[in-house]
């Protein structure tokens, strides 16, 4: 039986609605839209073994990446669920080198999609769970098409954000700012159920989440705070266990059930050229809005996440990313270092 009350999606987001008197149904629509996108993604995942869907495409995007082909059916699905029902006036892809405009045909909204269509990509053809990360913003432009500056807004700025783990079941996670709900999907009627809500991310973890083999590649405040987590830790008796899927969106949902922190710091073999992996506007700030409305933190290692100016579409980050105790513990060990103290 089900363990609550049957709340769909829509339902959901229909008593969210209310708590926004002036808004006309365009986030609603919008949500609906998005989830046909995802629930047609999930049927495509669950059977990627079966189909002509695995494997890599003879093409490059934007980040230099082989583009597999359930990258690329997932951007085209999320496109023309998106394209045509008027909320949007511009989207924004990790696949896609420029902001997508809206067809010529259809209609221009008030809002703006940013969304990585397929996250964990080296994992596809493994059977080891992926998903989706998007974030809404609302245009700071007048009528018409979006432009590049309705993308590149702080990710305080966003009106929603969410994601989708294609898993053992397909779980969509998403918040207006007011509380974090997840919802599985029922594949047998094809609706997304109420199930984990109000999720509210535990104040520390017990375990960390990073790529261990670049360890040689990090700055010293980051090796001395890892180090640190081997450590007996004092409450726990124990040291932090490593839990890491190699999909951000994987290992980000389990932190946020279960607390913990997600790291992917600078590759800082060369002090003078850092260079993060992992994308801020379609991966680092949605997440960031979302882990703190349930509670937790997302930094840089040196400025919240949700606060730093965009410059570029496809710029990347440092991200540290879960529960507060823990991010601010990593925050601290490179203050220290680059304050010269001791670490
Ligand atoms: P994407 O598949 O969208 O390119 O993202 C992959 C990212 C992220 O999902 C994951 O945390 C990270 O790459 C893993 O990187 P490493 O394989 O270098 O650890
Ligand atoms: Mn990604
Ligand atoms: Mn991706």
């Amino acid at each position: 039986m089900f363990n609550t009350k049957l709340v769909t999606l829509n339902r959901h987001i229909l008593e969210e609605q209310t708590a926004f008197p002036d808004a006309k149904g365009d986030f609603t629509s919008l949500m609906m839209d998005l989830t046909l996108a995802f629930k047609i993604i999930s049927r495509e995942v669950n059977k990627a073994g079966l189909v002509e869907i695995l494997g890599a495409t003879d093409e490059e995007n934007i980040q230099g990446e082989t583009v597999m082909k359930l990258d690329a059916f997932a951007q085209d699905r999320i496109f023309k669920a998106m394209d045509h029902g008027g909320i949007l006036c511009c989207m924004a892809s990790e696949e896609v080198e420029h902001i997508i405009p809206i067809p010529p045909k259809f209609t221009k909204g008030n809002y703006i999609l940013v969304f990585d269509p397929l996250d964990g990509s080296s994992n596809i053809d493994k059977n080891v769970s992926i998903g989706t990360i998007f974030g809404v913003f609302r245009r700071v432009t007048p009528a018409g098409d979006g432009k590049l500056e309705d993308v590149l807004q702080q990710g305080c700025k966003q009106v929603a954000a969410g994601y989708v783990v294609y898993g053992s079941s397909t779980i969509l996670v998403y918040s207006t700012g007011s509380g974090v709900h997840g919802f599985t999907l029922d594949p047998s009627v094809g609706e997304f159920l109420l199930s984990h809500p109000d999720i509210r991310i535990p104040h520390k973890g017990k375990s960390y989440s990073v790529n261990e083999g670049n360890f040689n590649t990090w700055d010293e405040g980051t090796k001395a705070y890892v180090q640190h987590l081997k450590e007996v830790d004092k409450e726990t008796q124990r040291p932090y266990g490593l839990r890491y899927i190699g999909s951000l969106v994987a290992d980000f949902h389990r932190n946020l059930l279960t607390g913990g922190v997600f790291l992917y710091p600078s590759n800082c073999t060369d002090p003078k050229n850092p260079k993060p992996k992992l994308r801020l506007v379609y991966e680092a700030n949605p997440l960031a809005f979302l882990v703190e409305a349930a509670g937790g933190k997302a930094s840089t290692g040196t400025q919240r996440i949700l606060d730093v100016q965009p410059t570029a579409l496809h710029q990347r980050v440092p991200l540290v990313i879960g529960s507060t105790y823990d991010v601010d513990q990593y925050c601290q060990f490179l203050a220290r270092q680059q304050a010269g103290a001791p670490i």
